[in-house]
């Protein structure tokens, strides 16, 4: 049985450190669907595309050679794993993202990609929704508009980069807002996601739960 655990929510809910414990509890390899459609935001900033251009967007995204493993990006043979989480990239990922014509070729080399590797931890936005609705367990994590903020705002710090955490929650909420609203593919729970609040949780409750789930569906 190929097990596919999808980990959506928005931004900060703590999808990727959910994600990656769980894949390491269950021997797993875990895809970042997000980056992929970063490093696609990227190779059309590279060329000065006009990113409201689905068109344009769509050719550079399946010229681009794009891999995802072990948490390190690759586009075009280059590391961009740092660049991707730049303000430049975070600040146009919607736009590009919300490209019909961009989400068909990112979501068949997603599937291509849980496939090859036999199965998989995937999180990102429409995993339970759209790319893969047959999941074996479907989560949805949220956390306030604070509490994600300051993880954010955690990351900047991290990577050296400074921005007032105000600032931070101004862009969060403007990308949630548009990857909700938008009308391919807008993130949402599927209707059979377990919906977890991560905001006062603990990350090992969280994985617990989801490893438990993953393994009940797996025996039977
Ligand atoms: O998870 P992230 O913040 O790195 O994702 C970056 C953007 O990519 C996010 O604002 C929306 C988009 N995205 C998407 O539309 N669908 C996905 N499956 C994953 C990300």
């Amino acid at each position: 049985m190929t097990i596919v655990i999808a980990i959506d929510g928005p931004s900060g809910s703590g999808k990727s450190t959910v994600a990656r414990a769980v894949a390491a509890e269950l021997g797993l390899p875990v895809l970042d669907t997000g980056a992929m459609y970063r490093a696609v935001t990227l190779a059309a900033l590279d060329a000065g595309a006009t990113l409201d251009d689905a068109t344009t967007c769509a050719t550079i995204a399946r010229a681009s050679e794009i891999s995802v493993e072990d948490g390190v990006t690759m586009l075009d043979g280059r590391d961009v794993s740092r660049e991707i989480r730049g303000p430049l990239v975070t600040g146009a990922v919607s736009i590009v993202s919300a490209h019909r014509e961009v989400r068909e070729i990112l979501v068949a080399r997603q599937r291509a990609w849980v496939a090859r590797h036999g199965g998989g931890v995937v999180e990102g936005r429409d995993i339970g929704t759209v790319v893969f609705p047959d999941a074996t367990v479907k989560v949805f994590l949220v956390a306030s508009e604070d509490e994600r903020a300051r993880r954010r705002h955690r990351d900047e710090i991290a990577a050296a980069r400074a921005v007032a955490v105000e600032e931070v929650k101004a862009a969060l909420d403007r990308r949630d807002a548009f990857d909700a609203g938008r009308v391919v593919s807008p993130m949402r729970a599927a209707d059979d996601a377990i919906v977890i609040d991560t905001t006062n949780l603990d990350v090992d409750s969280v994985v617990t739960e989801v490893v438990a789930r993953a393994r009940s569906s797996e025996a039977r």
